[in-house]
């Protein structure tokens, strides 16, 4: 309890968290390039972030674009935000919000790529809207991101799998879809879905699962 309450103590201090309270929280839609990245180059979120591997991982390979970590879990984005203040990555910044919420800190248009590792497989019916891969969600997606922009998901869960591949293939501006049941095997094996391992992952992997992997771009170009 002591560490969550030093690790929100630093988040409250820390340039790269932004979150309820301070004054970036309320006026950054739209504003992430002058505001906060003092750049214009295009913006990739990872959403449900945890730890922010993809965010930290592939700012460190490319430094022409600016990652933003998602999660509601303070004591998470904490592991983040430290590691990008270490690596001195000022191309990152951690956002402490619900998904649900991405409107009030995007403008249309504003975000080129989101990634969705392991996100909760929510399995109950009752939950279906609450797939972060559902219909509603990709209406979030679709309203803050440029046309062309990709979706990239992955998951250990085939139910999850199956229903984000069919939700996917009926959107009529889904282009490029591109799926496997495992990115680690066969002749398609893609950087992309190798390269970064989450610590979900790599507990799935030492439990034996497949990890599945999709991509698409979620509106036409
Ligand atoms: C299963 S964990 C995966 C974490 C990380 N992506 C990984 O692969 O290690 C799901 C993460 O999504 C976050 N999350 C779930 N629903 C969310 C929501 N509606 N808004 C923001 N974060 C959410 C949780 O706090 C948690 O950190």
């Amino acid at each position: 309890m002591r560490k969550k309450l030093q690790r929100f103590k630093d988040n409250a201090a820390s340039n790269n968290v932004i979150e309820e309270g301070k004054p970036l929280y309320s006026t950054i839609k739209g504003q992430w390039g002058t505001d906060y990245f003092q750049n214009n180059h295009p913006i990739t979120l990872e959403l449900g972030c945890g730890y922010g591997e993809y965010t930290i991982q592939l700012a460190a390979l490319c430094p022409a674009k600016n990652y933003i970590g998602i999660d509601l879990k303070g004591a998470r984005l904490w592991k983040g935000s430290t590691l990008a203040l270490e690596q001195q990555l000022q191309h990152v910044a951690f956002l402490r919000t619900r998904i649900e919420q991405l409107e009030q800190f995007f403008s249309p248009g504003e975000v080129q790529e989101i990634y969705i590792p392991f996100p909760d497989p929510r399995p109950k019916k009752s939950d279906i809207n609450k797939r972060l891969t559902s219909p509603p969600f990709l209406d979030i997606y679709r309203r803050i991101m440029s046309p062309g922009g990709w979706l990239y998901f992955k998951t250990d869960d085939l139910d999850l799998f199956h229903y984000t591949l069919e939700v996917l293939q009926a959107q009529p501006d889904v282009q490029r879809l591109f799926h496997t049941h495992d990115c680690y095997q066969g002749s398609n094996i893609l950087g992309e879905a190798t390269n970064v391992q989450t610590k979900y992952e790599m507990m799935f992997i030492n439990q034996g699962k497949t990890i599945k992997y999709i991509h698409c771009q979620l509106r036409s170009a």
